[in-house]
């Protein structure tokens, strides 16, 4: 189990959706409030507190996860690629809370979270009631959207699992308004990476930024470990705990120490549409 979990994204894909619709109702089959609503390793900036967003106190719990969200949303400090006052599709929002800060947060005119599992979109539906923000169910390969009809794409930490990665690429440039931005983050082994490259140029995108944020993920992960591991103690049944620690890519797990050497490279880009 352990093992299938760690290399959960190189099963075949008709192995990969059940085993993760397994995965997720253990994670968060205690969870009846809105404990988990991040799925993803978080970002640290390396200068300590600097740069880091004003948050309320009830989203301090997830400030490294909302950190991932703000860090990529915001453009990487490239002002004209931000979503505020921009009409933005969210591709595997998962538990919807990376949509529901950025649209509380940073003003985007319109938020669309679209995830291909019913379970999480439900959720979001029941828990994520904010204005302008909307979840629907769809897959990242056929996007349900006319062309031209965003102005930004976010897409985090899920498209490393996608069937086809060069047909979501696709997608994005379709349902983006010429010179509209693909706002991405997500880990690859660092000899796929010359592959991501070529097919974001291939699909038709202009690479404004590419960054290796592998030692934010593990300074965020260090940061976070304690509470990631008592929410897996409060919420996994003890036999999947060491699978479930792995998934949530706890300190000393295989996925936080690939991170910590190089084996697993976590990039963050800013790509506009040409
Ligand atoms: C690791 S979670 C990350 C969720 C969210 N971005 C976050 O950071 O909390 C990956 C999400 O991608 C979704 N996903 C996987 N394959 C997908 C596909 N083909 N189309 C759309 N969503 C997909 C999963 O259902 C899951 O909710």
């Amino acid at each position: 189990m352990f093992n299938v979990v760690y290399r959960y994204c190189e099963l075949p894909s008709f192995l990969r959706r059940p085993l993760w619709q397994f995965l997720h109702s253990l994670l968060i089959k205690k969870d009846q409030g809105v404990e988990i609503t991040f799925m993803n390793y978080g970002y640290q900036p390396l200068d300590g507190t600097q740069n880091q967003p004003a948050l309320h106190e009830r989203d301090e719990t997830n400030r490294v996860s909302i950190q991932l969200y703000h860090h990529v949303a915001a453009g990487h400090g490239i002002e004209e690629a931000g979503i505020s006052d921009r009409n933005v599709l969210e591709v595997g929002c998962g538990r919807g809370g990376g949509a529901s800060y950025l649209a509380r947060y940073l003003h985007p005119e319109s938020y669309v979270g679209l995830d291909v599992s019913k379970r999480v979109i439900a959720f979001c539906n029941t828990h994520h009631n904010v204005p302008g923000l909307s979840f629907t169910t769809g897959r990242a390969e056929s996007l349900p959207f006319p062309d031209g009809s965003f102005e930004r794409v976010i897409n985090i930490e899920s498209s490393r699992c996608y069937s086809d990665r060069l047909q979501f690429f696709r997608e994005v440039h379709r349902v983006l308004k010429p010179g509209g931005y693909l706002l991405f983050a997500d880990m690859r082994q660092p000899d796929e990476l010359p592959t991501l490259n070529q097919r974001l140029e291939e699909s038709g995108f202009r690479i404004i930024r590419e960054e290796d944020i592998s030692q934010n993920v593990v300074l965020a992960l260090d940061q976070d470990s304690e509470r990631r591991a008592g929410l897996i103690s409060s919420k996994t049944p003890g036999l999947l705990s060491n699978s479930a620690r792995e998934f949530a890519g706890v300190q000393h797990s295989r996925r936080y120490n690939s991170f910590a050497d190089g084996s697993m490279q976590y990039r963050a880009y800013v790509l506009q549409r040409v």
